[in-house]
């Protein structure tokens, strides 16, 4: 078999642009350098008191962050910021956005340590990340504006997967690649070519504990999905992890669709339009699937802050589509 390696596609992928700068495959190469040192933390973790558990802080968002949040956080803003051009980052674990080189053309948003709750129970958890151009002047510093971009203006979005192996997804515009890491050698290999989400899905992941939280629509929807039905070989496969990269992962694998819809507690859903949402729909998009906030394309939405919440439909395009001609009828 023919390996190739991600530092090999990220070179053939320059040279398919002629006269680009290099420093969408600077920052690749970072994320990846990050990856590796958080994927060796997490693969020992349960031995490593300084990794396991609460970190004794929240993040502005109420959420209790663990000891591995705010080391993954560090470790990417260290790698990102060493390559000089990136000007800012926007990370779930920060309060606000931190200013790095004012002549960097590039911002980051990300979700350093996707699945937190997964963490102490030896579960798959994640990365996930998003690349824009800036759009203030460069060489000053970077303002808000620069982070508040549609998800249309992504120029890359990907995750990180430390599952049973430490996987590396991502686009750039041109289709969707998936590489595993060989933690003997320190290399990830180009193991899942242009993905592409099945014909058919026959997953549903939802946290189901909600059901009686969410709108008669998404209950109409996961009633559906739960009928018996040859034709359309139903009811589906229920599986929900609990870490947003690992559930998207296997539904783009296996087909299926992913939801936090709105609830009652929290009326905007859970996750977040810009470290969770936003990537993962490009990525979606290029892979042939669709994702809404159960109405509207995820990407089109116009972020008004930094840590806004969306409702989120995310898979097979069918599937999508469908929850949300449920959430349009609705009762
Ligand atoms: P994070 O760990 O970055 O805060 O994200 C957790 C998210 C997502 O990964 C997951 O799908 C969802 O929260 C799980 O939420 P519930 O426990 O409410 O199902
Ligand atoms: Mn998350
Ligand atoms: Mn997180």
């Amino acid at each position: 078999m023919k390996l190739k390696t991600l530092g090999e596609f990220i070179i053939d992928r320059q040279q398919d642009f002629p006269g680009s700068s290099g420093d969408l495959s600077r920052i690749i190469s970072a994320i990846r350098l990050a990856s590796k040192i958080v994927s060796q933390q997490v693969n020992k973790a349960g031995l490593a008191k300084h990794i396991l558990g609460g970190a004794g802080t929240e993040n502005i968002q109420g959420e209790a962050q663990q000891k591995l949040d705010v080391y993954a956080d560090e470790r990417f803003i260290e790698a990102l910021n060493n390559r000089g051009n990136v000007c800012g980052i926007g990370s779930e674990e920060n309060d606000d956005y931190i200013e790095l080189n004012k002549e960097g053309k590039y911002i980051i948003l990300m979700d350093p340590l996707d699945g937190s709750s997964n963490i102490d129970v030896n579960v798959s958890i994640g990365t996930i990340f998003s690349v824009y151009r800036r759009v203030s002047e460069v060489g000053k510093p970077v303002e808000l504006r620069d982070f508040l971009q549609a998800g249309v203006k992504q120029v890359a979005a990907g995750y990180v997967l430390y599952g049973s192996s430490t996987m590396m997804v991502y686009t750039t515009g041109n289709g969707v690649n998936g590489f595993t890491y060989d933690p003997g050698i320190g290399v990830f290999f180009l193991s899942h070519p242009d993905m592409k989400f099945p014909d058919q899905g026959k997953v549903y992941s939802m946290n189901e504990g909600n059901f009686n939280k969410t709108s008669e629509g998404v209950r109409e929807y996961i009633r559906y999905c739960q009928e018996v039905d040859k034709e359309t070989g139903r009811p589906y496969t229920g599986r929900y992890i609990g870490s947003l990269v690992a559930d998207f992962h296997r539904n783009l694998i296996k087909g299926g669709i992913y939801m936090y819809p709105a609830t009652d507690s929290s009326p905007n859903g859970k996750l977040r339009l810009l470290y969770e949402c936003n990537p993962l729909a490009f990525l979606t998009e290029q892979a042939g699937g669709r994702a809404s906030d159960g109405e509207k394309r995820i990407m089109e939405i116009e972020p008004t802050h930094l840590h806004q919440r969306v409702p989120y439909f995310v898979g097979n395009t069918e599937m999508v589509q469908k929850v949300e001609e449920f959430i349009k009828n609705e009762k």
